[in-house]
């Protein structure tokens, strides 16, 4: 809820998370603002964690000079989850008193705004910005970096077309959305996929192989299958990289393995050829498209805007092609999944 505006005169800024291409645009906004609005500005070093550990720098007009198109963020980041261990959020706070911050920008996607969300709840003075190549927030039509990823997987799936067609192979590209198929859908409706399988509609093996017969059967000698690595099979449970591996600090398994078990067995039913590409990581790396630029400055601005209003536990969204607020608890809430009629479109493309 918005407070009488205060007068602020420090004002510090993280990044948390998985990293995503916009971040240090957002950040250069956030200087910039607040330098022109005569405030201090403080980079707090690998998201909560530096909060914790007091790990901090002052940011000037030269710290931010240069990075608009840079990936990652200057800042680093991390997973660390002030909630996970006993003391972490009364240090967090303190470091917040001693530093003598009126404010703090926290530039993240669901657990890191999850955290800021309960520690405004506790009287941080704290605005949030939508970050997320998964596009999953709610409270905003879109997260800055998304735009990025999805242009990053359609170029895969152009260059995996060229060399699936001179090979006459089936191509499965496995594409990052845990809870959410938001890359998935676009990359693949933009690229021409044959089939796109994400995490919010179990897959259907016959229909997968019925599609792609039904394809080659027009003669077509090849096709594209995009597989969003969170998706499920029928009744089944998570491909994991590795079942074994520890939960990330906000219960997060590492994800990965569905692409090679759907080419396993499009290969085994239907007795095309099959190869598979994992995009991984490359999809969060990297420059900016100007839209994901565009977006982060404009948020950045808007942040600092919140701040300086008092209008502390609010995050800025994108609604229409207008920059609002919505209270961060909002966009944590529930994840924004593809719905039904979306992928009812996609499915007018398959086969
Ligand atoms: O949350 C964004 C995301 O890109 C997910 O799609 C993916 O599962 C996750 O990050 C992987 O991140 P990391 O390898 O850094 O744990």
């Amino acid at each position: 809820m918005a407070r009488a505006a205060q007068a602020i005169t420090r004002i510090g800024v993280l990044t948390g998370g998985g990293d995503c291409p916009g971040l240090n645009p957002v950040i250069r906004a956030v200087v910039r603002r607040s330098v022109a609005a005569g405030l201090d500005v403080v980079g707090i070093a690998n998201g909560w964690k530096g909060l914790i550990e007091a790990d901090t720098r002052p940011l000037d007009l030269m710290s931010v000079s240069g990075i608009i198109h840079r990936g990652g963020t200057i800042l680093g980041t991390s997973r660390t989850n002030p909630y996970k261990t006993p003391g972490h959020v009364a240090a967090l706070m303190a470091t917040v008193q001693s530093l003598a911050l009126d404010a703090i920008v926290a530039i993240g996607g669901e657990d890191t705004l999850g955290a800021a969300s309960k520690l405004a709840a506790e009287g941080l003075r704290v605005v949030g910005v939508p970050k997320t190549i998964d596009n999953d927030l709610s409270g905003t039509d879109y997260t800055f970096g998304f735009d990025t990823a999805v242009n990053i997987a359609m170029e895969a799936i152009d260059r995996l077309h060229t060399t699936a067609e001179s090979h006459h192979r089936i191509m499965v590209v496995e594409v990052m959305g845990r809870h959410a198929g938001w890359i998935g859908l676009h990359a693949g409706l933009a690229g021409g996929a044959d089939v796109i399988l994400l995490p919010e509609f179990p897959i259907d093996v016959d229909e997968v192989c019925a599609a792609i017969r039904q394809r080659h059967g027009r003669g077509k000698t090849f096709s594209i299958v995009v597989v969003a690595e969170g998706a499920e099979f029928k009744k089944g449970q998570h491909i994991t990289q590795d079942a074994g591996r520890q939960l990330d600090e906000f219960g997060h398994v590492r994800l990965g393995g569905i692409g090679q078990r759907i080419a396993e067995l499009i290969e085994r039913q239907t007795g095309f050829e099959t190869r598979v590409t994992v995009l991984g990581h490359i999809q969060r790396g990297g420059s900016p498209t100007a839209f994901d630029r565009v977006l982060g400055t404009r948020f950045g601005v808007k942040a600092v805007e919140l701040a300086l209003a008092g209008a502390f536990g609010q995050m800025v969204s994108l609604q229409g092609n207008r920059i609002v607020s919505v209270p961060i608890a909002e966009a944590v809430g529930t994840l924004k999944t593809v719905d039904r009629e979306m992928y009812e479109l996609a499915k007018v493309f398959f086969g």
